[in-house]
């Protein structure tokens, strides 16, 4: 532990005007699946066959925001919290995926919006968290790259719609997962195993982001556009060379291929090497200009934070990386991922070093944790408290190295549909009663709300 992550946390350690936020996705919360018109998307069509998800479960009510979106709005604002980042549902919005539409979709984000508003809570809106209508998968997904302008349309309904009250927006949620979950490892809607088809998906992800920025800023003058990355520090198992170079690599596969682009590098040279077998069909897919577009200025980066990686040189191991993640001996959370606060503060500090991005926030970051309700129904979930904390802690010596952040989001606001993982992971600073649907604040939540108010002072 370092030394930073052993004095409390004081919401003066922060700028004034911070962010002090949750973030929640469509398709893990709003349930509603067949409403008002919205079309299904991969992640019904994956949860919905056999064996993809934990328990066989899927998000057809999930928390059933949708129709207790006030209520769950109401619970923000009696935490105190100033924002929250959601995402838009394009199955609701777009439901043929291109085309017409659906000005009931939309309506659901209005009202969501204007009840932050009416609250004190600013929206940052997230526009892609994985949840692509399924009729573009069935012409070919993310690997397609019509996906990408039929992105863009979308984009442009949603900004025209909500561009008066929104300034926060974000392109995409995590694009490595999509590309590179769902596509190579398998893991995440759609479910497909193949490096190539991920490869290119990633370049329409990113193409995507870059049309959805030029989109974003022509329909609302004063938005403040990012993207939201998952990123985290490589360490090397050991210093021989090998362990140094595989954690390069680890660190090219999830950092540099997609900071790289976004910030004018194109891809990392090392990584086109590595993917040399792919390299055509990737490289066909890359239009003149499009480096170009994906490197479209933007306002702020968005970090996702969950663990760091220690990498061990393993030839033969995890496909072409040749990589062996180890599990270091330490302190665990009930995914098993490592509780390593320090790591944000590097990541931090090392993008903004390497890339400077203007302004940054942490879109998300928090702990799943197997909570038990006392009998009197509270949770009183210190390790979770003490997570949020100590990252807090993380991101106060970031802002010491000079990182200019501006917000927190804590993942997540309600527990919710953890992708392949079903509802067997609670994330939620608040937690849900699946089958009554009750929502009961966690001592977390009313810690982090407490800060977040200059209460804990
Ligand atoms: O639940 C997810 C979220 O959708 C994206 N980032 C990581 C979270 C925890 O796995």
């Amino acid at each position: 532990m370092t030394v930073s992550e052993t004095e409390p946390v004081r919401k003066t350690d922060f700028p004034a005007d911070f962010a002090w936020g949750t973030a929640t996705a469509a398709y893990q919360i709003e349930g509603a699946v067949a409403e008002d018109g919205r079309s299904p998307s991969i992640w019904d069509t994956f949860s919905h066959t056999p064996g993809r998800v934990k328990n066989g479960e899927n998000g057809d009510v999930a928390c059933d925001h949708y129709h207790r979106w006030a209520e769950d709005l109401d619970l923000m604002a009696q935490l105190g919290l100033n924002a929250y980042r959601f995402s838009v549902a394009w199955p609701r919005v777009v439901p043929g995926g291109r085309g017409a539409v659906n000005a009931r979709g939309l309506d659901f984000y209005d009202r969501l919006t204007d009840g932050l508003l009416s609250r004190g809570v600013d929206p940052y809106v997230t526009l892609y968290h994985w949840d692509l209508p399924q009729v573009l998968q069935d012409a070919g997904g993310w690997a397609n790259r019509d996906t990408a302008y039929a992105f863009a349309d979308y984009t442009d309904a949603v900004a025209g719609r909500l561009g008066d009250r929104v300034r926060g927006w974000i392109t995409h949620n995590e694009p490595w997962c999509a590309a590179f979950l769902g596509n190579v490892v398998g893991v995440h809607a759609p479910g497909l195993q193949d490096l190539g088809t991920g490869l290119r998906a990633s370049h329409h992800l990113l193409l995507s982001h870059g049309l959805g920025t030029e989109v974003i800023r022509a329909a609302v003058p004063n938005a403040q556009v990012g993207i939201t990355l998952i990123l985290g520090p490589h360490h090397p198992a050991t210093d021989r060379p090998e362990d140094e170079a595989a954690a390069r690599r680890g660190d090219g596969f999830l950092n540099r291929w997609f900071l790289d682009p976004v910030y004018g590098r194109g891809y990392p040279q090392d990584m086109l090497d590595l993917y040399r077998p792919y390299a055509p069909a990737f490289e066909e897919a890359i239009r003149p200009g499009d480096l170009e577009t994906v490197a479209a200025p933007t306002d702020f980066l968005g970090v996702n934070y969950y663990q760091r990686t220690v990498v061990q040189d393993a030839p033969g191991e995890n496909g072409l990386l040749g990589t062996r993640n180890l599990r270091p001996e330490g302190e665990y959370t009930a995914f098993d991922w490592e509780v390593y606060p320090d790591g944000l503060r590097e990541i931090l500090t090392r993008v903004h070093q390497d890339y400077a991005p203007p302004v940054m926030y942490v879109t998300e970051n928090g702990a799943a944790y197997d909570d038990r309700p006392t009998p009197d129904g509270q949770i009183h979930d210190e390790p979770r408290r003490r997570y949020i904390e100590r990252h807090l802690a993380a991101c106060r010596d970031a802002m010491g190295a000079g990182v200019p952040l501006k917000g927190y989001f804590a993942w997540s606001l309600l527990d919710n549909f953890e992708w392949a993982e079903g509802y067997s992971k609670r994330f939620g600073l608040v937690r849900v009663d699946y089958p009554t649907q009750r929502r009961t604040v966690k001592d977390s939540g009313a810690w982090y709300g407490r800060l977040s108010r200059g209460a804990e002072e």
